[in-house]
Formats: structure tokens, C-alpha cells, sequence
């Protein structure tokens, strides 16, 4: 197909919505297993940061998959579509100057490098969220290893599909060994470090 499309440049750039914000705008990936905390640690470090008057916005699996991408199962083919529609969109409200919290599985590799692609350097932070199938089948927090197990549901991460871990995160968080405020805490730190955060 032959297009034509040329952007049109605005005036009002990433770096202007950032300064009336206040704070910078980034993506923090949140990456791992079902069940491994992924919703739950953005939904408690969304809390903390809009407490102290940050702009935030979090995209999650199980909620996109209900608008935007309910078009899509979770064949390989649509994963990666579906991590791509989800990068393309975190980059946009990246782009309004909001620190953006997205909480999907995302099991490939690659598709998730292909969001860093798309990003300048230091826009995109992976937090691999870590913990053992075995634990998060224990948690089951939504049935579906137990689905996945009696084979009613195929292709499920982390029994019959694959997950590959971030070979370089900048981020590694071990829900299995630390408590949800542990790991939430260690987010903060790295945001303050990096001074994408006002914290004081
Ligand atoms: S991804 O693989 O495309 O990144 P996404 O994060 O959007 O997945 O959705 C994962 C959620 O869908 C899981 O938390 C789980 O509740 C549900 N789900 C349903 N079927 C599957 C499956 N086959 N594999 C993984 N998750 C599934």
C-alpha cells in the first residue's frame, strides 16, 4: 500500500508538557508471569506518585484487552501485536508529559525491545518482575493455572508457552523473596536516583 503521510511538526513539544508537570514522563515496563505482581506493584506505586502530586496513568493486560485489543488472543502473532499497539500507546502518553505504568505480560523478548527501539535512550525502563512459576501458581491469583493445568485454556505462559526474562532490565524485582512495599520501594529508589521523581 502506498501512503502519504507526513507528520506534522507542533509547537508544544514532550519537553514543555514536562516542565508545567513538574516531573519528567517515562515508561516503567513491567514485565513477568501472571500472577508474579506485576498490576499490583504499579497499582501501589501509581498511588504513591499521584500522592505526591505526579501525573501517572496505568495500561494493564487484562484491562486493554477489553477495548483497544479485544481483538486479539494470544497466539504469538497477536501477543506481539498487542505489545506493540500497548508500546505505541505508552510512548503517546509518555509523550503528554505522564509517567506511564504498563503491566503486561509481554513474554517476548523481542517485542519488548522493539518498545525500547522505539523510545529515546533512558525513556524506557524494564522491571522484570521475578518470581518462579511454582510460586505464582500457588498464588493463581485468577484460577487460570489451574485452567491451564486441566488444559482448558492453551498456550497459557509459564506452563505450555514460553516467557523469556529480560536478558539486561534495568529493573529486577523478587516478589517471591520481598514484600510488595519492598519492591515498590526499590522502584522509588531508582526513580529518585535517575531524578524522575520528586520525592521531597
Ligand atoms: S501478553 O502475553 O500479550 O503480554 P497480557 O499481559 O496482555 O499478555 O494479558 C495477560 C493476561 O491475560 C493474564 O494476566 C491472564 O489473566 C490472561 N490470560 C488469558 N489467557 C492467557 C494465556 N494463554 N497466557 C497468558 N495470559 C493469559
Amino acid at each position: 500500500m502506498e501512503r502519504f503521510v507526513i507528520p506534522h511538526q507542533h509547537e508544544i513539544t514532550k519537553e514543555d508538557r514536562r516542565r508545567l508537570n513538574g516531573h519528567g514522563s517515562l515508561i516503567l515496563w513491567f514485565t513477568g508471569l501472571p500472577s508474579s505482581g506485576k498490576s499490583t506493584l504499579a497499582n501501589e506505586l501509581e498511588k504513591e506518585l499521584i500522592q505526591r502530586n505526579h501525573r501517572t496513568y496505568i495500561l494493564d493486560g487484562d484491562n486493554v484487552r477489553m477495548g483497544l485489543c479485544k481483538d486479539l488472543g494470544f497466539s504469538a502473532e497477536d501477543r506481539e501485536e498487542n505489545i506493540r499497539r500497548i508500546g505505541e500507546v505508552s510512548k503517546l502518553f509518555m509523550d503528554a508529559g505522564v509517567l506511564v505504568l504498563s503491566a503486561f505480560v509481554s513474554p517476548y523478548r523481542a517485542d519488548r525491545d522493539a518498545i525500547r527501539e522505539l523510545v529515546e535512550e533512558g525513556e524506557f525502563i524494564e522491571v522484570f518482575v521475578d518470581c518462579s512459576v511454582e510460586q505464582c501458581e500457588q498464588r493463581d491469583v485468577k484460577g487460570l493455572y489451574k485452567k491451564a493445568r486441566e488444559g482448558v485454556i492453551k498456550g497459557f505462559t509459564g506452563i505450555d508457552d514460553p516467557y523469556e526474562e529480560p536478558s539486561n532490565p534495568e529493573i529486577v524485582v523478587d516478589t517471591e523473596k520481598h514484600s510488595i512495599e519492598e519492591c515498590k520501594q526499590q522502584i522509588l529508589d531508582y526513580l529518585i536516583a535517575r531524578d524522575a521523581v520528586n520525592m521531597g
